[in-house]
């Protein structure tokens, strides 16, 4: 009976804790496996000494892709299932933005694959930056537009369209044509293009980004920037030719309304794995980049653990942002020391 107890403890510890990952840097470095979140996954989803399956969703800046297409390519490279239903990328909670807006601007991805993201969303009107150079290739004087993407653009009079938002959802492929035409468009009269306003703030259309990092882990040895770099980058220009600052949404970790999103999330699926739907007591976030998921998960109460096969590369710990939890030298050895604590 005692050892009957026991398991039982484990048991309920198991399901009041939960983890919640960061993807690349952690588990991945873009499109290659780091081998120990495999390791870690197969773990989770059952092969532990309770034979449970404990709590974990996915919560990453990372975008560009529906999140079917995302979730499926991870199940592969992962070698474990992927739900959408425990996944959460930059602009998943900008779902939200399709009620209040009609025509948008959606900047990002291969390909402008973020068109497909919005019309998912439920977006009514989406354009996207070669939209416009098709319409009128003027605009772009660096751009050098080809058949595939003329065949693929959406002309319209742009003259007479009010484009409502501008929605950055994901890293700008070409830097200087998707600035050139934001910046038209923050300028415009209302977002009508070719009109520049007055006034540059009271008839400025809004602009959101889906997420705020500098810096992102790749295959390449040094970091790659990313849209917080992007976004430096257009405001500082704005500034310079317009004399005002940029007010701007960022979504992301570690902004406050993806934790809060991340939470719903977790209660769901704590529903869908164990019936009960709640947030687990102890939440471990596990992260390579103190400036995004450390500060955003200590600020948010869960206990934070970074790892050393990401952006971090300091010493015992991020001397601005450092993990609760700790320093561990890959995902691996984070979950078994958090599950040592718990269980
Ligand atoms: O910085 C961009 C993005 O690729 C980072 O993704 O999973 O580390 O939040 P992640
Ligand atoms: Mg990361």
């Amino acid at each position: 009976a005692r050892v009957q107890d026991v398991k039982g403890n484990k048991v309920k510890a198991a399901k009041n804790m939960a983890f919640a990952f960061d993807i690349d840097g952690v588990l991945v470095h873009g499109d290659r496996l780091i081998p120990e979140g495999r390791r870690v996954l197969d773990i989770l989803n059952g092969d532990n000494e309770l034979g449970i399956r404990i709590p974990h969703i996915f919560l990453t800046n990372g975008s560009g892709k529906p999140e079917v297409a995302r979730c499926e390519q991870l199940s592969k490279i992962l070698h474990n299932p992927v739900s959408t239903d425990q996944f959460i990328q930059s602009h998943t909670p900008m779902r939200a933005l399709a009620e209040y807006y009609n025509t948008v601007l959606v900047v990002g991805g291969e390909k402008y694959r973020c068109r497909e993201v919005a019309e998912e969303y439920g977006f009514k009107d989406i354009v996207v930056p070669n939209d416009i150079i098709a319409w009128d290739e003027t605009v772009a004087p660096y751009r050098v537009f080809t058949e595939e993407e003329r065949r693929e653009s959406r002309p319209r009079d742009f003259s007479k369209i009010h484009i409502e938002a501008i929605l950055v959802f994901s890293d700008s492929r070409d830097y200087a044509t998707d600035m050139q035409i934001i910046m038209d468009l923050l300028r415009s009269k209302n977002g009508l293009y070719g009109t520049v306003a007055e006034d540059p703030v009271s008839e400025r259309i809004p602009i959101y980004f889906s997420q705020g990092d500098m810096l992102c882990p790749t295959e390449h040895p040094i970091p790659r920037m990313s849209q917080g770099a992007f976004r430096i980058g257009l405001e500082a220009m704005y500034r310079a030719i317009t004399g005002v600052e940029l007010e701007r949404v960022v979504y992301g970790k570690p902004e406050m309304a993806t934790y809060k999103y991340a939470d719903e999330v977790m209660a769901s699926w704590m529903e869908t794995l164990h019936g009960e739907e709640r947030v687990p007591e102890n939440i471990y976030m596990i992260g390579d980049n103190p400036a995004s998921d450390i500060v955003g998960g200590n600020m948010y109460g869960w206990n934070t653990c970074l790892v050393r096969t990401g952006v971090f590369q300091g010493g015992d710990n991020d001397e601005d942002n450092p993990a609760s939890f700790g320093v561990f030298k890959n995902v691996l050895e984070a979950v078994t020391t958090a599950c040592r604590k718990e269980l």
